[in-house]
């Protein structure tokens, strides 16, 4: 079963970021399929631990970007990461303790934050890196 599926919206014309993207929402839906076909507990623990550690590296990916072109809404930007990242972390480790299990709300709020950051804080740097393009060519 899909959770979430791509489509253009989703591009913000950053081509590296953009495959990022792609692949962090097909992490995200294996993890969904894996969980509605009842994988066990290691088997969605493997997966999950891949996921967040592409996130990370996406993420600095992200901020490399945003360091090289003096991005101004970095520090905003940065934020969000690290608030997300410190909640999926938390999880990642009382899921492996046993103290909390994937649920339907969890992959909600996880797509949901996808969308939204993608959408909005994302597509911000894309418009950035288009001015930038366009005041190079004047
Ligand atoms: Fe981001």
């Amino acid at each position: 079963m899909t959770l979430m599926f791509w489509n253009d919206s989703l591009v913000i014309g950053i081509e590296e970021l953009d495959e990022h993207h792609k692949q962090l929402v097909s992490l995200l839906n294996s993890v969904y399929s894996n969980f509605t076909l009842g994988a066990d507990k290691s088997g969605l623990s493997s997966i999950i631990t891949e996921l967040i550690r592409y996130t990370k590296y996406h993420f600095s990916a992200e901020e490399k970007w945003m360091k090289d072109h003096q991005y101004p809404g970095i520090e905003k930007h940065i934020e969000e990461h690290s608030r997300f990242y410190e909640r999926v972390s938390r999880f990642q480790n009382d899921f492996a303790a046993g103290n909390a299990l994937l649920t339907l709300d969890l992959f909600q709020f996880l797509q949901n934050w996808l969308t939204v950051h993608i959408l909005n804080t994302d597509a911000a740097m894309g418009r950035f890196a288009r001015e930038e393009r366009l005041s190079a060519h004047q």
